[in-house]
């Protein structure tokens, strides 16, 4: 099962790439694509769609604009439901120790990553940043 992970701005710009990652292989994850990619504005609005009429979206799209991030496909059982787990709580004030963005995140916009919140969001965002083609290239008719 696949679900979709994005390495955000304050994390990628942080130097925090690497640790994350070995968190996440550590976690049972095996990473099935990675870009790492600059989001234009009309790109985060549409991934944060679903948040248009929220308080903090500008601000969303203004933080998910600003720097390099690293969406990717990560794969194990049950993983939508792992991974938002293994990152904790938005708000790394509230998530449990050893998450990671209790570890890494600085507040609730600023968190460190993005992950899925439902498999059909999951099947949504993997399409939105990796065709199926390039996972295919990647590793075969196996994945997707
Ligand atoms: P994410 O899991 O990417 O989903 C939506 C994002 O909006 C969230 O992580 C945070 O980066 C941001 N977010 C959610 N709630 C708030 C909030 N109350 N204030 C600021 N940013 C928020």
């Amino acid at each position: 099962m696949h679900t979709l992970a994005i390495i955000k701005p304050d994390a990628v710009g942080g130097g925090k790439t690497g640790k994350i990652l070995a968190h996440l292989e550590e976690a049972g994850f095996v990473i099935r694509a990675a870009k790492l990619m600059r989001l234009s504005q009309a790109e985060a609005e549409a991934f944060y769609e679903v948040h248009r009429e929220r308080p903090f979206y500008r601000s969303l799209v203004a933080f998910m604009t600003s720097g390099p991030c690293l969406p990717m496909i990560l794969e194990r059982d049950d993983a939508v439901n792992h991974l938002r787990t293994v990152i904790g709580a938005t708000d790394p004030a509230e998530a449990a120790e050893g998450t990671v963005r209790r570890l890494h995140a600085e507040n609730k916009e600023r968190n460190a990553i993005h992950a899925s919140d439902s498999p059909e969001n999951a099947q949504r965002e993997v399409a939105f940043f990796f065709p199926e083609s390039d996972v295919r290239r990647l590793w075969g008719a196996t994945v997707r």
